[in-house]
């Protein structure tokens, strides 16, 4: 598109720094509804000394935009001068072309992540989704700032689409951060729809039938959601845990993961990507593709129990996931921190 084609403004907050608060997130976008859209940042407001420990103090501030105009582009300079802009998303039906980048556990090794990210800021993919396992742990507040640190270039120019990783433990700063609603979302990039599930049952709650209800409901919610999206050109699914491992420790793991497979088939979901494994993997099963990318900086797992009849392709390395998009087509495109591409895939209307 060309520049002078692309509407933009520009968007100032009015608000205001205090002088001790530190800018240590962000700005990052998210959660854009049809029209709108949320600016979000991460500001240190002291520290607590605990031991041989600095804590930060952290608050979360959001601006929400609203009456964007599908596809234009928004430049905005949040308090304290940082800038960032987006491509708000294009009208619901309109058959566009979109670039969008796929990757997660992003948890530790922040050489490499660092190194995933400035390669995955320089395809400027339109929104990015992450499979989960940002960090270590959800619940350590030194954690979070190191991770908008490292994933700061590619932020302050995409979207930005979670789904939550075990090792968030489900904490509240997840939610806060990225204005998640509800753990399990979706939403319309033209005729491509995405669902974003909350795979991690163990940590939703320490009551069994806590964790059953919550099942029992996300898993209605995503019938409806699926049988709602059936005029979508493209249906696809992103969660952190895979129905289907080529991690032989971890084969069996995730039964209920495994039982969602017949409702994905039923509303014809084209590919579900997944985290978790510390690899790339693709499985073909039933014409959907089972794509695991858990390849953003933790330490890699093996690839040793490919499952006969499924598995396309497999290695443990360092990657990232791009999706380029045009009418009656997505190529997928795996592509190691190397620059070596692992593999590619149509997925045809
Ligand atoms: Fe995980």
């Amino acid at each position: 598109m060309r520049t002078s084609a692309i509407t933009s403004f520009l968007f100032v907050c009015a608000l205001t720094l205090q002088a001790e608060d530190k800018i240590v997130g962000g700005p990052y976008v998210v959660a854009p509804a049809a029209r709108s859209a949320t600016i979000g940042w991460v500001v240190q407001t002291g520290e607590v000394k605990a031991g041989a420990r600095s804590i930060p103090v952290l608050r979360s501030e959001k601006i929400s935009l609203t009456g964007l105009k599908p596809g234009e582009t928004v430049n905005y300079t949040i308090p304290g001068g940082l800038q960032g802009s987006f491509k708000a998303p294009p009208a619901a039906t309109a058959a566009v072309p979109y670039s969008a980048v796929v990757f997660g556990d992003t948890r530790s090794r922040h050489d490499l992540h660092r190194r995933i990210i400035e390669a995955i800021a320089k395809l400027n993919p339109e929104f990015v989704l992450h499979t989960g396992d940002l960090v270590t742990d959800g619940y350590d507040l030194e954690q979070w700032p190191r991770f908008f640190d490292i994933e700061g270039p590619m932020l302050r120019k995409t979207l930005f689409f979670p789904a939550l990783g075990n090792h968030e433990r489900n904490n509240a700063r997840f939610y806060e951060f990225f204005d998640v609603k509800s753990p399990y979302y979706s939403f319309d990039w033209g005729t491509s729809h995405f669902v974003i599930l909350n795979s991690d049952l163990g940590n939703v709650s320490l009551s069994a039938s806590a964790r059953d209800a919550f099942w029992a409901e996300q898993q209605r919610w995503l019938e409806d959601d699926l049988a709602k999206a059936k005029s979508a050109e493209f249906r696809f699914v992103v969660m952190h845990h895979p129905p289907f491992t080529a991690v032989k420790s971890r084969q069996g793991d995730a039964p209920v993961v495994q039982a969602m497979v017949p409702l994905f088939e039923k509303y014809k979901v084209a590919a579900v990507f997944a985290g978790h494994d510390h690899n790339y993997q693709h499985h073909l099963k039933n014409g959907i593709h089972y794509v695991v990318t858990g390849g953003g900086g933790a330490p890699l797992y093996p690839v040793d129990g490919p499952i006969p009849g499924l598995t396309v392709k497999v290695e443990s390395t360092e990657h990232y996931v791009r999706l380029l998009a045009e009418p009656g087509k997505v190529k997928v495109e795996a592509i190691a921190l190397d620059g070596r591409t692992l593999e590619t895939f149509d997925i045809q209307r």
